[in-house]
């Protein structure tokens, strides 16, 4: 009895610790195939979630015809046929509890062609959300990851949507609820994970031998996790605005003074008087700069001068472009942003008549430059799901018509993504960043800010998705965009007009002063180790024994790799 009893306890916690703590998973695919995935956490609330039971629990819209069929491999899914656009699929109703995340995902497919399909949420209140969006094809399942927040309890709705007349098929759906605690600690853990290693330090005599109990104060130089902030002309005459941003970032874009726009405003007349100042401060501060932008695609940010040129005279006018800054400044950027905003632009292939511009304009600047990293750099993909233009299949897709032109496949390639967000979906950007990480190459949020439009919300959201970047595993860099002026910011401020911090930059502050926690010190065992939990970056490590006539002083970059080896901190007389 009190064994069965002990059980039956034991059983009960167990269970209540796994609902506690649902790992959130990140899978996530890119690739259109044969047979959908099976669903995330079971299906989390959604009922029935692969359709092995045929309809039950789902419903089916008016006006619309569903039914589940089998594939030859005796997979089952729901298929749904519309009379008239919009095409809908099945759908379920669902309980939500208020301030709750859903990680959503699922697998789809059309009739015929190729169809943007949206997810879409009734939440409690009645508000309708985009919760994700994918190209789905016919012949083929692709997956689509993304999610909504509810703030108020009770009855939703969920289900798919096309534009045009099409049927929509739909298996493995899964919508799994995770509680705001819950999902910072999958952020908190998941950042402990990818920013910190634990490192063993060896120190030894002038004679090798191990010093055990020796004293170790160790003390972080420079961050790993690159984390900037737009910088603006204004620095170069003004020492508070200098100070301020030096102190605290170890990254910068500048805002405009690389942009084509700057350097040669009229024709034949370059300058770059400016950015080379620019560059010069950061230098002196080691501070990287991203290089921004080689050239812009979109239509409105054209100079007067460009925007006439036969496409003869805009090739050459390029080419002259592209020669002058990238050589200017390669090997002392760090990125390119190369063609900036080719997702919501298409300036350059319109006027060229070139499709493929983008990809032969990533493989010069490569030619120049073979050390910068060259980026893609676009809005919305994380901030919006309801822009169609630059969902993550639509990046994705672009990514890989740049990478398999011919002679791309060498080009040190990475996803940017601007981050210009309002009330951010923070399940939805988690969701995005999971399908982005599928291209597998680095992925940097390049221009965060939050409008001030979301009034006493700003600092917090900002909050949520710096700390999403963060403890994103493949996130590698954060850049902001709190470009300052004497008459303003671009959209968000992080200080006052006289580099005082506005509650923004307390909070840029707080987590700068987090990420960078760390032991202070150390005692080495009677091995002479010390085993140390390290955020990643560049440490010294001071060294005091009784046998040692004066501190020694080491210094070590801590990183991904530093785990698997054991460091020795030698002394010499
Ligand atoms: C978050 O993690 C802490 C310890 O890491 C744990 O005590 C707490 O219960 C977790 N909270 C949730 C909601 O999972
Ligand atoms: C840009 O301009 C071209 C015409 O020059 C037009 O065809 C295209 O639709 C415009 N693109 C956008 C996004 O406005
Ligand atoms: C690039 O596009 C042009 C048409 O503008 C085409 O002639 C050429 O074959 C394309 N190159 C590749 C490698 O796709």
């Amino acid at each position: 009895m009190g064994k069965l009893l002990i059980f039956l306890l034991c059983n009960s916690l167990f269970e209540g610790w796994m609902v506690m703590s649902v790992p959130y998973d990140h899978t996530a695919s890119i690739e259109c195939l044969s047979s959908p995935m099976n669903s995330l956490y079971k299906g989390g609330i959604i009922q029935n979630s692969e359709f092995n039971s045929g309809l039950m629990g789902w419903l089916v819209p008016v006006g619309v015809q569903a039914g589940v069929s089998s594939s030859p491999s005796g997979n089952k899914y729901a298929s749904a046929k519309s009379k008239g656009p919009p095409s809908r699929s099945v759908y379920q109703k669902l309980q939500m509890q208020t301030n709750t995340h859903y990680a959503l995902s699922a697998w789809l497919q059309v009739s015929s062609g190729t169809a943007e399909v949206k997810a879409m949420f009734q939440a409690p209140n009645g508000a309708y959300i985009i919760g994700g969006t994918t190209v789905a094809k016919s012949g083929c399942w692709s997956m689509l990851k993304g999610g909504m927040t509810a703030y108020s309890s009770g009855q939703a709705e969920f289900f798919f949507e096309a534009d045009g007349v099409v049927d929509i098929l739909v298996d493995s759906v899964s919508l799994q609820p995770f509680s705001f605690a819950e999902w910072k600690n999958h952020s908190r853990l998941s950042a402990d994970k990818a920013r910190k290693s634990t490192v063993k330090v060896l120190a030894r005599g002038p004679d090798g031998v191990p010093l055990a109990k020796a004293n170790v104060r160790i003390e972080l130089l420079r961050p790993g996790f690159p984390l900037g902030n737009a910088m603006t002309k204004e620095i170069l005459d003004i020492p508070a605005y200098e100070k301020w941003f030096t102190s605290r970032f170890t990254v910068a874009s500048f805002e405009n003074e690389m942009k084509w726009y700057y350097t040669e405003w009229k024709r034949d007349h370059e300058d770059y008087t400016v950015p080379d100042a620019m560059l010069r401060l950061a230098q002196k501060h080691n501070i990287k700069v991203r290089g921004h932008n080689v050239f812009w695609d979109t239509n409105n940010t054209q100079m007067g001068w460009v925007n006439p040129l036969s496409p003869d005279q805009l090739r050459a006018a390029m080419q002259k472009r592209l020669n002058s800054v990238v050589t200017r400044y390669a090997g002392k950027v760090i990125a390119w942003d190369v063609m900036n905003e080719n997702l919501h632009g298409e300036f350059y292939e319109t006027r060229l008549g070139t499709p493929n511009v983008s990809a032969q304009i990533y493989q010069q600047v490569a030619q120049i430059d073979r050390t910068a990293t060259l980026f893609m750099n676009e809005f919305s993909t994380l901030e919006w799901a309801g822009d169609m233009t630059s969902m993550s299949s639509k990046y994705v897709r672009k990514m890989e018509e740049i990478r398999s032109y011919p002679g791309n496949a060498g080009l040190k390639l990475a996803v940017g993504l601007e981050s210009h967000f309002s009330t951010p979906n923070i399940p939805y950007v988690r969701a995005t960043l999971d399908m982005l990480a599928q291209l597998k190459l680095p992925i940097w949020l390049t221009e965060v800010d939050v409008s001030p439009k979301t009034g006493p919300y700003q600092v917090e959201y900002l909050e949520d998705v710096l700390r999403e970047g963060y403890g994103h595993p493949n996130v590698e860099g954060i850049v902001m965009w709190a470009a300052w002026h004497k008459h303003g910011c671009y959209v968000m401020c992080l200080t006052d007009k006289d580099f005082n911090n506005l509650p923004a930059g307390n909070l840029v502050d707080k987590l700068i002063a987090e990420w960078k926690t760390h032991p202070e010190a150390a005692t080495t065992d009677a091995n002479g180790v010390a085993e140390l939990d390290l955020v990643h970056g560049d440490y010294s490590f001071t060294v005091t024994h009784p046998s040692l006539h004066s501190p020694t002083v080491h210094t070590l970059t801590v990183d991904a790799s530093s785990s698997a080896l054991e460091h020795a901190l030698d002394i010499q007389d």
